[in-house]
């Protein structure tokens, strides 16, 4: 106040939360975005429907997808999401995980602004936790060899279980763990899998059994004409990125060629030219061509007779994709294919009644394609997301070599040890580590909760038995048992735990810290009303 008369900075719409009131609606909202997705955490999660303004159905599991899915108003909630959103960005599984995790460490720290712990402890303690958290992720963690197929296979598994696929998880995890370990490559020492070489293709009408590996590529393409082969075994495939055709021709494009007096409609000069775009092709040795332009239908028809097998305007993408996995070269002109340019497939072939061409039986593809098949469009969604959930923490695994025991085994072991580590710090930071610690308390009990068991009784169980020694134990959500998960097989990439752990920390560390909100568009709602 200056002379009795207030200074305003603000512009006038400006909407502003101030101490108290900013805390209470940020931990609101993460606590409400929490709240949304808890009931999926775990095999015997239960599913969302999504419903969008145009209609649109989704049904999901799938954290990430949820959450970027429904609209939120509130900043705090939209920086819950981007934690769910950094998770699938970097590890692709485990994005219930963080964000409920970022929801429990958020209503800790209301019980900590209730007995007047300052934000700023708060914040130094979670912090601190969460180093020390950090270090006995890494001592809890089991290294696995990047070829353990075994361990792999475990890994996908836990992935994917609980995302409505229960009958065909055993066929996916295997060909999930097959997929990353054949595009897997060794650089610099280290091992590196680039989820773009994996492409996941899917097909309707299909039992969800059909599902396979396909060691090459799925176009979504026909063969230039039906005088060529439906099927090539032995394939000698070129890959060509220009037209083969005369521009300006006169004859018009589309005139079907398949009698040899109608190829006289072009010039001779055109003729000439066209047949040598063809016989270049066959005098190479391939005998499967694909195109990424067009290829006119007198290259075609000298092609046919050829035997070749050809297909036109293959997108850029699929051309790439195609070279990597057949190990060829996409060359100019028909000129430039030489033995070397080539890319050998077992098969390739357009199957009857389906308007795809398969290109399989690569040797050594560098990519792969896995083709899935389902009776609808949402199940098929929800295929692709498990198993991109599945590939994703395959690759995980083999980068790092290190995972960890899952059904909460791990939040309760860093729970009592970090309650351990608390005590050894005393005064009022103590208590900000302390309810850090209590936070991981949320994993155990709603993988309880929603597998229909006492979260509280379940929570007790675990707690004796890690007491006792047993740091792999956790929670068998089919028949509440206390097991060791190592031994049972429910295993997760270290990844996936370090990242949930970290960033969860990060957000509530950030929203615990703010004690003043400016919004410069008044926001419908308003800023106190948590999000839908
Ligand atoms: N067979 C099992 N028994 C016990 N717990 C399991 C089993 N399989 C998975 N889990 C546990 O379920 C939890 C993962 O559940 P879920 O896959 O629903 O969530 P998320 O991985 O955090 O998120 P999202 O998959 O949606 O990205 C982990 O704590 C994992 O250890
Ligand atoms: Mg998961």
């Amino acid at each position: 106040m200056l002379g009795g008369q207030p200074i305003i900075i603000l512009r006038e719409n400006v909407e502003r939360n101030r101490g108290l009131e900013a805390q209470r609606s940020n931990i609101a909202a993460a606590k409400a975005i929490a709240s949304a997705v808890r009931t999926t955490l775990g095999p015997r999660g239960m599913d969302k429907m999504l419903v969008s303004g145009t209609g649109d159905v989704t049904i999901t599991n799938d954290g990430a997808t949820i959450l970027t899915d429904i609209a939120v108003q509130h900043p705090g909630a939209k920086m819950v999401i981007e934690v769910a959103r950094a998770q699938d960005e970097e590890v692709g599984d485990g994005t219930t995980t963080a964000v409920v995790l970022v929801g429990a460490l958020m209503e800790q720290a209301e019980h900590l602004i209730v007995k007047k712990i300052h934000p700023t402890l708060i914040a130094q303690g979670y912090r601190m936790g969460m180093v020390k958290a950090l270090e006995i992720l890494d001592e809890l963690s089991v290294t696995i060899g990047s070829h353990d197929r075994d361990n792999l296979l475990k890994i996908a598994d836990t992935a994917m279980t609980g995302k409505s696929i229960e009958s065909v998880k055993s066929k996916l995890d295997g060909i999930a763990v097959d997929a990353v370990m054949t595009i897997a490559m060794e650089k610099d020492g280290r091992i590196v899998a680039d989820e773009d070489n994996i492409l996941i293709k899917k097909q309707t009408g299909e039992a969800m059994d059909d599902a396979e590996l396909v060691r090459g590529v799925v176009l979504d393409k026909t063969r230039l004409s039906e005088d060529m082969p439906r099927k090539v075994k032995n394939a000698r495939v070129a890959l060509i990125a220009t037209p083969m055709e005369i521009k300006k021709t006169q004859v018009k494009a589309k005139i079907r060629i398949s009698r040899s007096d109608q190829i006289s409609a072009f010039s001779n000069q055109e003729r000439e030219t066209l047949k040598k775009y063809a016989d270049a092709v066959i005098a190479s040795g391939a005998n499967v061509l694909i195109c990424q332009k067009g290829i006119a239908d007198a290259v075609g028809y000298y092609l046919a007779k050829g035997g070749v097998f050809a297909v036109e305007d293959v997108p850029e993408k699929d051309m790439k994709f195609a070279a990597l996995a057949l190990n060829a070269e996409i060359v100019n002109k028909p000129e430039d294919l030489t033995e070397k340019s080539l890319g050998n497939a077992e098969l390739v072939e357009q199957p009857d009644d389906d308007e795809i061409i398969k290109i399989s039986g690569c040797d050594n593809p560098k990519a792969v394609t896995i083709l899935l098949r389902g009776s609808t469009e949402y199940l098929l969604d929800e295929l692709e997301r498990a198993v991109v959930d599945g590939t994703r923490v395959v690759m995980d695994a083999m980068e790092d070599g290190k995972i960890l025991a899952g059904g909460g085994s791990v939040e309760t072991e860093l729970l009592m040890k970090l309650r351990d580590y608390a005590a050894t710090v005393g005064g009022r930071v103590q208590l900000a580590i302390e309810a850090y610690a209590t936070a991981f308390e949320v994993i155990p009990q709603t993988l309880a909760e929603n597998s229909g068991f006492n979260p509280l009784d379940k929570l007790v169980d675990l707690k004796n038995a890690h007491t006792k020694g047993k740091k792999y134990a956790g929670l068998n959500v089919y028949n509440g048992k206390i097991i060791d998960m190592l031994k049972e097989g429910v295993v997760e990439p270290h990844r996936s735990k370090r990242q949930s752990i970290q960033s969860s920390a990060e957000a509530a560390i950030l929203l615990i810290r703010v004690d003043d909100m400016m919004i410069t568009e008044p926001m419908r709602g308003g800023m106190g009303a948590p999000p839908a």
